[in-house]
């Protein structure tokens, strides 16, 4: 049996055992194989006589960027690799590489080589003098820069600068920096107050934190990526303006409900265009025209909620199958509570308007809720 001191000693200190580090370096990867060494590499550089480790976080890319770091920790164990299965986020990779980590400072840098690596040592000695939360790397304050980014993006990056400093009341001067180190009691005040959506994981922290964050900025100039390509596409925009929406409407409605819903109205338009085509395109009886147009409808829902509600968690191949089946076999309940609602509400007197409504509500929360259970449920 063991003594309660042996429960109690954890790993023998007599022998010569290295601390942990002092600063985690969190690095969220998707497809970055070619780029990873030279970071790893570089940091070590920018870092001498620093306990540092580095955290990719790799969400499964396709180029095998994740045997890429397990071959560099094999050699070097500063250096770690979490791999996410079936789940996609910039943000949400970072918020756990930070929860994995021990240290009490922790950074984000891009995988990339974007970010200027030589600017960490005056970020770490900035948290180390206490008298900030977070040091943040800055593009658009003197001495900083966007380099060679083309005219439409930096339009771009500029137009959601403002509309992040003006809705969330963000004082940074470039507050969708992905370059930044924070202290680790301070991420853990905010940690679970994060919307963990899209891109933008430092406003999501400047926007969650309930005090002000004492914070300074660091210039540094954006570089040219060194290979691969960037993921930014229209889906990280409508993460972003989700995040805003969250960060204003707190979090008394779910985005993935107002996306569930919209796309769900959206629905009723492909049903009844779907309908006239089979009813007068096809001269199809009413009921046949009416079944083909619920399932058509169906389909393209459970589609467009796959691509977008659920983008962080899509489902493919045989799982696709799988999903729209159930999702088909949950909206139909979901219709059946629909009608079933509405009449009894309007049998008991109720206008048609507000009986209709309230049919709608119904089904509209209970197919929401349960294909998040039954359909998109994160099986890993
Ligand atoms: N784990 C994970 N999951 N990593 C991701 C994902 C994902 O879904 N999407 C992108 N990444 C990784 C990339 O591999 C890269 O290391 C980093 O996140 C940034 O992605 P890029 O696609 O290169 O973005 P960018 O260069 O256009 O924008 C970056 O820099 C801006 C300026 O600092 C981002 O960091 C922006 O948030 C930032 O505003
Ligand atoms: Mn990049």
């Amino acid at each position: 049996m063991l003594s309660s001191a042996d429960e109690t000693a954890g790993p023998d200190r007599t022998a010569d055992v290295p601390a942990g580090p002092e600063i985690s370096i969190v690095v969220p990867t998707f497809n970055e194989r070619e780029n990873i060494a030279e970071l790893v590499r570089r940091i070590g550089e920018a870092l001498p006589g620093v306990a540092w480790e580095v955290i990719v976080v790799d969400d499964d890319s396709t180029d095998g960027t994740a045997a890429r770091v397990s071959e560099l920790a094999r050699q070097d164990r500063r250096i770690r690799c979490i791999q996410r299965i079936g789940r996609r986020g910039l943000s949400s990779a970072c918020i756990e590489g930070f929860l994995s980590s021990s240290a009490p400072y922790l950074a984000v840098i891009d995988g990339d080589l974007q970010h200027d690596e030589t600017v960490l040592p005056d970020m770490l000695e900035n948290l180390r003098q206490g008298d900030v939360d977070i040091v943040v790397g800055s593009r658009y304050m003197a001495g900083g820069g966007i380099g060679d980014w083309d005219g439409r993006r930096a339009r771009l990056s500029r137009a959601s600068t403002l509309l992040a400093q003006k809705t969330l009341r963000v004082v940074l001067s470039d507050p969708m920096s992905g370059f930044f180190a924070v202290r680790r009691d301070v991420l853990h005040g905010v940690v679970r107050g994060l919307s963990g959506v899209g891109f933008k994981i430092l406003l999501d922290i400047f926007a969650t934190a309930e005090r002000p964050l004492r914070f300074r900025e660091l210039p540094y100039e954006f570089r040219a990526r060194h290979a691969g390509e960037s993921k930014v596409d229209g889906i990280v925009a409508l993460d972003f303006l989700t995040m805003l929406l969250q960060k204003k409407a707190g979090r008394l409605v779910p985005s993935r409900l107002i996306y569930f819903s919209v796309i769900g109205g959206g629905g009723i338009v492909v049903h009844l265009a779907a309908f006239a085509a089979a009813f007068h395109g096809f001269s199809l009886a009413f009921w046949p025209s009416q079944a083909i147009a619920a399932l058509f409808a169906m389909v393209v829902n459970f589609t467009l909620n796959n691509l977008v509600t659920y983008r962080d968690q899509r489902l493919s191949g045989r799982d696709w199958l799988r999903g729209l089946v159930v999702f088909c076999l949950v909206c139909s309940i979901g219709a059946v509570g629909n009608v079933g609602v509405a009449s009894y509400i309007f049998r008991g007197g109720g206008a048609w308007l507000p009986s209709v409504l309230a049919g709608l509500l119904i089904g509209t929360v209970w197919n929401y809720a349960a294909t998040a259970f039954y359909v998109w449920r994160p099986r890993r």
